[in-house]
């Protein structure tokens, strides 16, 4: 089948491959001029597991291409995928500018009939708008071209997109028409084969699927974060709550890690949005709001818990940061924990020595002329001259660090852990003061040593 993608970012790229791998036609296209131009010079421009390989195999065979030439992008495919960006508007409601953008532009162009598949997440409703902007553009020619407008949300996780997508959970398509609906089981019945999961739905519950997905998840971190905070005062250990009630099944493990809160390029905006769009209806979206305002104070908890530390004194202290990306297996750092603390400790004139297996480059994109941050080679080079430590992301490098260097490097032989990576009586056996999220009574602040580099500065 020919497919065209607009929109060639995390979820363009990996759609776009994956359906090349099953041996579609596929070609990608981006207003990012850049962009297009890296691709086609063999370079992928996020990082995401195995993607490389995907497009570089697919490529090679001839099924998948790059443009930024709109008219060529919309004469390819019989599918046109909407896969472009939905960031946060000022007030928090999903901003359509973009969505809205590609519409105009297959009205503009097409010459045949086109399917529309909106994968990028947008508010209940869209779809509609997609449509009348489509035939708007198509009246002004005179145009009685047909065209049909489909939700197909995409639940992909960065880090594991592309195992999400060869082997999704559900394929949601939200469509009024049986043709289009027959026409998607083709497309996806490569993805679909030891057991059917497309899931067919009207437009609008499809639409509203993908909100509901991510503010559950959402939901789930943030009222174990509040769980946490509330163990720290009760002298509880939220990590034997967890098990406690993950082993319940109605409840289960997933997505009830304490933490440093979530970030990302889809809860935070997605939660925000979802309550925006109902107030726009005239309904007050009490437990999201909530959930957003939950998630916000704890992206400030390490920073706090550092400040208590040190008597709400961090000037001129050095702190190894270790994880950038808002969470691990991807270089993404939209709305990342990492970012509300850096910017926390420079404010509190603090300087950071960080590290990050995949996410340095797009730290130096964001802060290219941060005084106060260096990015570092490695997690042991984060450590010298630093005199705390904090682990933001929970890559696996960082799971097992070796607590003698920890405690010989650090001046003030101090961690602070936003993931609850070790066991505190493990860090204790080191001779490390250690805080965490949820574990055990606070403030019960750990007397800061003196500061070796200060002493030695006499
Ligand atoms: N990233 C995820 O994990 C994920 C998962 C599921 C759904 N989503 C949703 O998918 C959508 C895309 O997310 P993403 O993370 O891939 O975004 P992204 O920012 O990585 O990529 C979006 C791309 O769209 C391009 N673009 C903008 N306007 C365009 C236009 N008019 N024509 C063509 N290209 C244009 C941008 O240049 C960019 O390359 C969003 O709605 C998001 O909420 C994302």
């Amino acid at each position: 089948m020919r497919i065209t993608i607009f929109g060639s970012g995390y979820v363009g790229l990996v759609t776009g491959a994956c359906m090349a791998e099953m041996g579609n036609q596929v070609l990608c296209y981006d207003i990012d001029a850049g962009k297009i131009d890296r691709l086609n010079n063999g370079e992928v421009p996020i990082y995401e597991p195995g993607l490389d390989d995907y497009i570089a195999r697919n490529v090679e065979a001839g099924r998948l291409e790059f443009t930024n030439d709109v008219e060529k992008a919309v004469a390819h495919g019989l599918f046109q995928f909407v896969a472009v960006g939905t960031p946060p508007d000022e007030d928090g409601s999903a901003d359509l500018k973009h969505v809205l953008a590609v519409a105009r532009a297959i009205g503009e162009h097409m010459d045949d009939y086109r399917i529309i598949v909106d994968k990028s997440t947008v508010p209940v409703g869209t779809a509609d708008k997609v449509k009348a902007e489509i035939q708007a553009k198509l009246d002004e020619r005179n145009s009685t071209l047909e065209f049909d407008v489909v939700s197909n949300p995409e639940f992909l996780k960065e880090g594991a997109a592309i195992g999400d997508f060869m082997k999704p959970d559900r394929i949601v398509v939200g469509t009024d028409n049986p043709r289009t609906s027959e026409l998607l089981r083709t497309l996806y019945e490569p993805f679909n084969r030891s057991h059917d999961r497309m899931i067919l739905m009207d437009v609008r519950s499809a639409e509203l699927t993908k909100y509901a997905a991510n503010a559950m998840l959402a939901t789930k971190i943030s009222f174990m974060n509040e769980l946490a905070n509330m163990a720290e005062h009760f002298g509880a250990d939220i990590e034997k709550v967890r098990v406690g009630i993950g082993s319940d099944p109605r409840i289960g493990y997933h997505f009830i890690y304490p933490g440093a809160g979530y970030g990302g390029s889809c809860f935070p905006k997605d939660v925000r949005a979802l309550a925006k769009s109902a107030a726009g209806e005239g309904y007050q979206a009490q437990l999201l709001n909530a959930v957003e305002g939950v998630n916000i104070r704890q992206k400030q908890r390490i920073f706090d818990k550092m400040s208590a530390h040190y008597d709400g004194d961090l000037s001129g202290k050095t702190i190894a940061l270790w994880g950038l990306s808002f969470k691990p297996s991807t270089d993404d750092m939209r709305e990342a924990p990492s970012r509300v603390l850096m910017e926390a400790l420079w404010e509190a004139g603090a300087n950071v020595r960080a590290y990050d297996p995949e996410a340095m480059q797009e730290t130096q994109r964001i802060y290219p002329d941060q005084a106060g941050l260096e990015l570092c080679e490695s997690a042991n080079q984060a450590l010298e001259g630093a005199d705390a430590l904090v682990i933001i992301t929970e890559w696996q490098e960082f799971r097992s660090p070796d607590f003698t260097l920890l405690k010989d490097k650090l001046a003030d032989a101090v961690v602070f852990d936003g993931r609850n990576l070790y066991e505190p009586e493990t860090i204790a056996h080191f001779g490390l003061a250690y805080y965490a999220i949820g574990r055990g009574k606070v403030p019960g602040k750990v007397a800061p040593k003196p500061s070796r580099r200060k002493t030695d500065r006499g």
